[in-house]
């Protein structure tokens, strides 16, 4: 602790230097969290990244997000503390895929979510994350097919929500919420007769909440699907005392600060994202002493892609 103090204080002091804007997901480890200036979703953490006067953005969290950043703000150094972070549902769709995908559906408009390549980007009409994807789909013209690539689960629940029959859906996943599933949310809930659920809509058990919630098993006003912004949101709103979270485990460091009093269990706490947890401090430290890993994108490619993001963070609360 005495030493994680002390590096901390380096931190900030090398980020004064750098005149660098440090930015944490909320999967990010809790000690990433409390050094940063800003932690927050995807979407706040794009919408801070494209406003923000510094020049250097420091990205703790995985690769899709700085390049994200470096896209929406090219004149900027980006940079992440281990390179190595990917995301396997990024990872499920490639922009040859895609564009194989589009050539079968003339016409469609392709609405990714952020969690993509900057190839994939380049290929998409906008992009979305888990707190707008509803209302991404929802400013589509109904009479217009969509592709909504890559995550099946999220395309799933905005097309439950939209009731948009032509809307088609990749079968990505990531495998942290995807392993989080459906029989083991029923028998958590069931010991928890009270508490609410906080479901990320990324998580393979989203469909089997709402059957519960369906059944009589959990009453419906206590199945929450949410971006982890909006569990936070939630948080404190909420009359419960205690509350099961279906999402990363990171998450549940800014849930418990933002409600001491609430009772915040995982549904799984083995599902911890490897990518995110790369990001330790002693990286975020060497990224800062050396000005590494930067993160650059093609410009071309970055070109074709700013569009889909910059209508991505102008959508949405
Ligand atoms: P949000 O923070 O947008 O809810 O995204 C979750 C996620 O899986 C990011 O990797
Ligand atoms: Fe990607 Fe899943 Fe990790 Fe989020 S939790 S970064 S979606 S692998």
């Amino acid at each position: 602790v005495v030493a994680d103090a002390a590096w901390a204080e380096e931190v900030r002091e090398l980020a004064r230097q750098r005149d660098a804007v440090i930015l944490a997901h909320n999967y990010q480890l809790p000690e990433i969290q409390e050094v940063a200036d800003h932690t927050g979703d995807s979407l706040a953490l794009s919408r801070i990244a494209a406003s923000s006067d510094a020049s250097t953005i420091v990205f703790c969290g995985v690769h899709f997000m700085a390049e994200t950043a470096k896209i929406l703000s090219p004149e900027k150094t980006v940079l992440i503390p281990d390179a190595r972070a990917g995301c396997s549902l990024a990872d499920s769709i490639t922009g040859e895929q895609l564009r194989e995908w589009k050539a079968r559906h003339p016409g469609a408009v392709v609405v990714s979510y952020v969690n993509t390549t900057a190839e994939v980007k380049a290929e998409t009409d906008v992009c979305c994350t888990s707190s707008n994807a509803v209302d991404v789909v929802a400013s589509i013209p109904a009479d217009k097919e969509i592709l909504f690539c890559p995550d099946q689960f999220l395309g799933a629940h905005v097309k439950r929500v939209t009731g948009r029959e032509n809307l088609h859906v990749w079968a990505g996943e990531c495998h942290v919420h995807a392993g989080i599933n459906g029989p083991e949310l029923a028998e958590r809930a069931a010991a928890n007769p009270d508490a609410d659920l906080f479901i990320h809509p990324e998580c393979g058990c989203a469909t089997s909440a709402l059957y519960l919630a369906g059944e009589g098993t959990v009453e419906p006003e206590r199945v929450k699907i949410l971006s982890t912004g909006d569990m936070l949101t939630a948080a404190r709103d909420t009359k419960a005392t205690s509350v099961l979270v279906a999402t990363e485990v990171g998450m549940l460091h800014q849930l418990r600060k933002a409600a001491p009093e609430i009772d915040f269990r995982a549904v799984n706490d083995r599902a911890s994202c490897r990518y995110m947890k790369m990001i330790t401090l002693a990286a975020l430290l060497r990224s800062l002493r050396g000005g590494v890993d930067e993160v650059d994108v093609d410009p071309d490619v970055a070109a074709r892609a700013r569009a889909s993001v910059r209508r991505m963070v102008e959508i949405g609360t």
